[in-house]
């Protein structure tokens, strides 16, 4: 649970908590459906949401047409992701009509983003709040509901962590956790630090205190979130003593971190991965490009050579970590030359797994100025290629599993068959076992038998305890 008693969020501009629930008004119908876009941030950011809007008495519904106030909590990070959002207001014109008093609101970062013009353009949208002004949803909505004015919260805030939220989460084994927000990094391509504003850290006892209740909850896995969890302070602890605490504090519960920076991943934090059982041994390190030149224009801020030798450090001092990394294809400027040099870094280092993006100018960043000079078909073209080296890495990589035994923490029934149970190893790849009498929630130790590019297949070998 979410300390209680550590005063953040009491920002001059926030309207506070508790003078909200108070004058709750009685008639407003109070059903909230959330459709969450874009990365973890944001569902964890959902879930605090609901825990706001829960605490004024609303309840979560997944039943769309059931409900009096719909928000998409939306991504800005490349244009297809707004182009979606806009899609799917379309799609919700019917829901308006055939409820006028339904409330539609727009949150997350293209809130932060598009502001007023959102609801300019299409009429439809009733609420804009930006993802440091969550706090405010009840107050505008019965604004909204009681005298028909639109709301529109966008401020950026220095000291909002939503410390004292409790986040209301789905029942599950595996939960996201939110320790710090914003970006100070400011990467030429990126518009994170314009829709998430500076970075800020939650309390190291507010975060330790939510995964002991997490594990008390029934969760069994989390993973801790920040844009660049490197930069995590909270009085003289960095994200290392953070690390170490939550793993020392819930010695059982399996413990992941995303994301971090290439430019400050310290010594100290991997030694700390090896030394704990429960953190798992798993570094996202996205990289972006292969070339010196292009990870300047992209102000990276380290060079290739500083980046293969934090991964060599980390395959020393961490022998069975598992690396995974986000490229971007297309960047202006890249060349052919820079693109075979992004197949050479992820040949050279091995990834597990790769998330790959073709490159997509955004208002504000410094990288909107340059000339769009790779056409879509080159960028695509290259995407298609860095995807199927990855591929072939992982296939690899996966198949060099095959015959062994590893600990799977199950978290759900198969997708695609009931007879099956579906779960990760600690280096985080997917595994399907039978079912056979084990259950959602425990470690088991399996035997890998089969594997592709995605998927390891096995059997249980022995229940290792744990649970
Ligand atoms: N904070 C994380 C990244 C968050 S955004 C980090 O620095 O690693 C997730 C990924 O989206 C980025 O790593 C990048 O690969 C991709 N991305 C960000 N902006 C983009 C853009 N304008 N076009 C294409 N991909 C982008
Ligand atoms: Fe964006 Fe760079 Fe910050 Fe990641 S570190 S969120 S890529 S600005
Ligand atoms: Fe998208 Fe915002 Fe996350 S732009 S990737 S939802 S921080």
């Amino acid at each position: 649970m979410a300390s209680n008693n550590t005063a953040v969020g009491s920002h001059k501009n926030y309207i506070p908590f508790n003078s909200i629930i108070n004058k709750q008004p009685q008639n407003i119908e109070k059903r909230l459906y959330v459709e969450t876009y874009g990365c973890q941030m944001n569902v964890a950011d959902t879930e605090i949401v609901n825990g706001i809007m829960n605490k004024y008495g609303y309840h979560t519904t997944e039943n769309i047409s059931d409900s009096s106030v719909i928000l998409l909590n939306t991504c800005s990070i490349r244009e297809h992701a707004e182009s979606k959002i806009y899609q799917r207001l379309t799609e919700l014109k019917k829901y308006k009509q055939s409820n006028s008093g339904l409330v539609i609101g727009i949150i997350g970062c293209m809130a932060e983003r598009v502001k007023q013009d959102l609801i300019d353009k299409t009429r439809l949208v009733d609420l804009i709040i930006g993802p440091d002004e969550y706090r405010k949803l009840p107050y505008l909505i019965e604004n909204l509901v009681e005298k028909g004015e639109k709301g529109i919260a966008v401020r950026l805030s220095r000291v909002e962590t939503y410390d004292d939220i409790v986040p209301l989460r789905k029942e599950g084994i595996s939960a996201w956790l939110a320790v710090m927000r914003g970006c100070d990094k400011f990467c030429s391509f990126c518009v994170v630090p314009y829709t998430r504003g500076r970075e800020r850290s939650r309390s190291l006892v507010g975060v330790v205190d939510e995964v002991k209740q997490l594990w008390i909850e029934g969760f069994r896995e989390v993973t801790l979130l920040g844009q660049n969890v490197n930069s995590y302070r909270s009085g003289n602890n960095d994200f290392a003593g953070l690390l170490a605490s939550c793993a020392k504090a819930s010695p059982e519960m399996r413990i992941r971190f995303m994301t971090s920076h290439p430019q400050d991943l310290s010594d100290k934090l991997m030694e700390t991965i090896a030394e704990y059982n429960n953190l798992c041994k798993y570094i996202h390190l996205p990289v972006q490009s292969g070339s010196n030149r292009i990870l300047d224009l992209m102000k990276r801020s380290y060079t290739i050579g500083h980046y293969t030798g934090l991964v060599e450090k980390a395959k020393k001092i961490i022998p069975e970590v598992a690396l995974s990394t986000d490229i971007i294809t297309g960047f202006p400027t890249e060349t052919e030359e820079d693109h075979r040099m992004t197949l050479d870094i992820m040949k050279e280092v091995k990834y597990d797994g790769a998330y790959m993006f073709k490159y997509s100018a955004r208002e504000k960043t410094k990288a909107f100025q340059m000339k769009e000079d790779v056409d879509d078909e080159t960028k695509t073209r290259r995407l298609m290629e860095i995807i199927e080296v990855q591929k072939q890495i992982s296939f690899e990589i996966n198949s060099s599993m095959v015959g062994k035994a590893y600990e799977v923490l199950i978290e759900s029934v198969s997708k695609k068959s009931d007879e099956m149970l579906a779960g990760r190893t600690d280096g985080n790849k997917s595994v399907i076992i039978p079912k056979n009498g084990t259950s959602i929630g425990e470690k088991v130790i399996v035997n890998i038998n089969r594997a592709n590019s995605a998927t390891l297949f096995g059997t249980l070998q022995k229940s290792s305890n744990v649970v």
